[in-house]
């Protein structure tokens, strides 16, 4: 069986999964490329990238908006040290890395004008609990950008390994965006499955 079917993508731990986020750094690209074209990216912004893993969408987001501070939080400590090693240079001055989970994000209310979770939301106990979170700790008029390279179980060939994991559609998520008090709801959809639904606070 091939590495990053053993290894759980949903916490990537140890040296394995230090290596699976440094592939998904690459293998990501695409994804973050498309969906990134939708968003609006202006000077000094203030941005949180939840489910970090590898850290390439903090890199990339430092660079997309000149002078912008880019956190990023994981809940595993080896992705934590991945990202932080990816950002190096940044680190500490415009890159913030932590430790901790999406249900307790460990920040002030109205902080970020946008928040980012990038193939992440598969694996979250309770997508409502985080999206409270990430509605919390938006500014007004905010926005929350979700990015998927899939937009439905059918087209998720992951069905043969062992972690927890739910596919949602563009619809499921944008009614639950809805629900949690997200406005503005949008959902893309490219035709090879790529997904980006974003809402704003
Ligand atoms: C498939 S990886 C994607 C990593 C990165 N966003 C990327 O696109 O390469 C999923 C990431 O979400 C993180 N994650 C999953 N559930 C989380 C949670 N409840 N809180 C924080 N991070 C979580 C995992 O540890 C892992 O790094």
């Amino acid at each position: 069986m091939d590495d990053w079917k053993v290894a759980n993508p949903g916490k990537p731990v140890g040296e394995g999964g230090r290596q699976m986020v440094q592939r998904m750094n690459d293998s990501h690209k695409p994804l973050r490329d498309w969906a990134f074209s939708f968003l609006e990216w202006k000077h000094a912004m203030w941005i949180l990238d939840v489910g970090c893993g590898g850290g390439a969408a903090i890199y990339e987001m430092l660079r997309l908006s000149k002078d912008s501070m880019v956190h990023g939080i994981d809940y595993s400590a080896d992705c934590v040290a991945a990202a932080s090693e990816y950002n190096a240079p940044d680190l500490y001055f415009r890159a913030f890395i932590e430790e901790g989970d999406v249900g307790a994000l460990p920040y002030d209310a109205d902080k970020f004008d946008l928040v980012t979770a990038v193939e992440t939301v598969y694996f979250w106990p309770d997508l409502s609990a985080g999206m409270k979170q990430i509605l919390r700790v938006l500014k007004p008029g905010g926005t929350f950008a979700i990015l998927c390279e899939v937009d439905g179980p059918e087209r998720m060939d992951w069905d043969k390994v062992n972690f927890d994991i739910k596919v949602y559609r563009p619809e499921e998520l944008k009614e639950l965006l809805e629900q949690i008090g997200f406005v503005d709801v949008e959902t893309h959809v490219k035709e090879n499955g790529y997904m980006l639904v974003t809402g704003k606070k």
